[in-house]
């Protein structure tokens, strides 16, 4: 993790506290025209779900009504009568009206409980699905972009973009806006047919309850913002920490910092917990406010209800205001906290949204190549620069210049020079990892991205630290073959010819040892040769070696280049190595100084060419005689 990034992370979720609409819009063009017209479809139903819950505070008010006029054996007004009469239920008794009265009143709330369930099911599956998509179709995207593209962002921002960013586009924004949908439909509905039917109920639920929502929406918002982002920074600065400690263990251990980073890293966890426990408890405060407001409310309307009205008409709409309010009020908290959530889903989700429009504007050359209809025949396995010169995205002066070089198929090509020098980015421009930013670079005479795809393990890569997987032994070397698909022969033979079969015949489980996590349990030699045998299982054509033997002693580096040897004029190598055994035994050293070709032709030729390379290979010889 870059420190820098990490500050640019904190800075972005400081700035994105106010929620962003045009996010919120970029979520909902992420789904399909289908998809949109299931969540209309969703968001109709919400509206006749509060229609039904209106429907069901009705019938509760109005058995209420019914009960005083009952209780009193007094004959009911003559709306009370019309409204029985539409029902059909004029002709029954008092008692036998209230009980099937009470009957529609808990099926239609019933009712509306159990479908809410269902399209809240519904809902949460439809988001995780395209969660799952919108995650796959980022990594695709990323993975064949290109690797400056990959590099661009820290590990851990494009972990954070593919995980918690996607989830808050998903569930965090398109689920939040749904819920938000559904209570503020409920609410409206409640409100504008509160308001025809029972006017002072309309309007005191929404002095009560509105005011004190809006009050406290002022007051919480500023400390919400803040412990947002300090939650954040402290999470942040702690991972980072944490990230240091276990990634520079041995130079903490022999310095005898180990103590100070726990101690650091002990201080930013409680501050986080003091910050989350605040978090936590803001919900709450709403909560509990409004249950008072909720209280009070309820105390100070039913005493001016029958300060002004008769029993029956107090009675009628203080059960309304109940019933209603009993609705509103968990509506009103829901709409609060989902704005809380849409803080901090519409910042995270907004750099998620950001990725993807970078990699939407991508064209790869793999789909170029294929529109053009080429030609596919056996693999030459030649290499060829036409004047190629490369410039990183963050960098001023180009790395490479003006370089052509042409390397026939079996040839075995040694690229030499000062670090720094551009080897590495070389290597990345024949590999297609990176594209020149002029000139031409081809293998076997078409772009190398689809050269790699046209003939699959017929290009290999060994790089100086090999990632070792958590698998087994097998697994390492035939990386990414399915179990069943792996030839053990083959295994076995590659790890013989790098010298690692003693690491097969000492353990027990043969080929299925397990190599331990990212190889902790190898030494760093056995990790390079392990990353030599995975580039040989799959019989390349062209193998590209970038200081692939710098851990070696001279026993095992003389094993990788007899190993070598035995595939040349077969298979075309092109090795980076500052150790000259290697070189010495290639058929062509390019000696490369400030991304250009200084000299290039045999050992001997280059050292007479370059004092530098001269003075080398003198220090070396020198060194090897003492
Ligand atoms: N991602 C990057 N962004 C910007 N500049 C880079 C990047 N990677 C490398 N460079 C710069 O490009 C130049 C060449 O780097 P490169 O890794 O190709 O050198 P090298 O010859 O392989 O060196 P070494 O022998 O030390 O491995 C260096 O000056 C380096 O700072
Ligand atoms: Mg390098």
């Amino acid at each position: 993790m870059r420190t820098g990034s990490i500050s640019k992370f904190v800075e972005h979720y400081k700035l994105q506290v106010k929620i962003e609409w045009k996010t919120i819009r970029n979520c909902f063009i992420l789904l399909s025209r289908r998809e949109i017209v299931r969540l209309r479809y969703v968001a109709v139903a919400q509206l006749l779900l509060a229609a039904l819950d209106f429907l069901g505070v009705l019938l509760i008010g109005f058995i209420g009504t019914l009960s005083v006029y009952g209780i009193q054996s007094r004959p009911p007004n003559k709306q009370t009568i019309f409204i029985l009469d539409l029902l059909g239920l004029e002709p029954l008794s008092f008692q036998n009206q209230v009980a099937i009265l009470g009957l529609i009143a808990g099926v239609v709330l019933l009712a509306k409980t159990l479908v809410s369930a269902m399209i809240s099911r519904r809902t949460i599956f439809f988001l995780a699905n395209r969660a799952a998509s919108i995650s796959n179709r980022i990594i695709e995207k990323l993975i064949f972009s290109n690797m400056e593209q990959i590099k661009r962002r820290s590990r851990f921002e494009n972990m954070f973009a593919l995980t918690s960013g996607v989830s808050s586009i998903t569930v965090g924004v398109i689920g939040t806006t749904m819920n938000l949908f559904a209570d503020f439909i409920l609410i409206l509905i409640m409100f504008s047919g509160l308001l025809l039917i029972e006017p002072t109920v309309a309007i005191s639920i929404v002095f009560m309850f509105g005011l004190t929502a809006w009050l406290l929406y002022k007051l919480i918002n500023k400390r919400v913002i803040y412990l947002a982002s300090e939650g954040a920074r402290f999470e942040i600065l702690g991972d980072e920490l944490l990230y240091e400690l276990l990634g520079s263990y041995r130079e903490l251990f022999a310095s005898g910092l180990r103590n100070i980073y726990v101690q650091r890293i002990s201080v930013m966890k409680r501050k986080q917990a003091s910050v989350t426990a605040n978090s936590s408890f803001i919900p709450l405060i709403s909560k509990y406010v409004l249950e008072i407001a909720f209280v009070l409310g309820a105390i100070l309307f039913t005493g001016i209800q029958f300060i002004y009205k008769d029993a029956v008409g107090a009675i009628s709409s203080i059960t309304i205001f109940m019933a209603s309010a009993g609705r509103i009020v968990p509506a009103i908290l829901r709409i609060q906290n989902a704005a809380l959530t849409f803080r901090g889903a519409t910042s995270s989700a907004s750099r998620t949204l950001k990725i993807i429009e970078e990699l939407n504007n991508l064209d790869p050359a793999i789909d170029r190549g294929k529109s053009q209809g080429l030609n596919q025949g056996p693999i030459i396995a030649s290499v060829n620069l036409k004047n190629v010169s490369f410039t990183y995205a963050d960098g001023e002066d180009s790395v490479i210049k003006k370089l052509s070089l042409d390397i026939e198929p079996g040839e075995w090509v040694a690229v030499v020079g000062p670090s720094g020098s551009g080897k590495t980015t070389l290597i990345d421009l024949i590999l297609g990892i990176l594209k020149p930013t002029q000139g031409q670079v081809s293998i076997s005479n078409v772009d190398p991205e689809l050269a790699l795809s046209f003939w699959p393990g017929s290009v290999t890569y060994v790089p100086q630290d090999s990632f070792i997987n958590n698998g087994t032994i097998e697994q390492n070397v035939a990386l990414g073959k399915e179990i069943t698909d792996i030839d053990r022969d083959r295994v076995t033979e590659c790890l013989s010819l790098v010298g690692l079969s003693d690491l097969v015949s000492k353990s027990s489980k043969g080929l299925k040892s397990e190599v331990g996590e990212l190889g902790s349990k190898l030494s760093g030699g056995q990790r390079q040769r392990l990353g030599v045998a995975r580039a040989l299982y799959p019989k390349p054509k062209l193998l590209i070696l970038d200081e692939a033997t710098s851990s070696l002693d001279n026993l095992s580096e003389r094993l990788i280049i007899d190993c070598l040897n035995s595939l040349r004029g077969e298979v075309t190598v092109v090795s980076i190595a500052h150790r000259l055994s290697t070189v010495v035994n290639s058929d062509r050293v390019i000696y490369i100084e400030q991304g250009r070709i200084l000299a290039s032709g045999s050992f001997n030729e280059v050292r007479h060419k370059v004092p530098n390379f001269d003075l080398q290979v003198k220090l070396s010889n020198a060194e090897e005689k003492k």
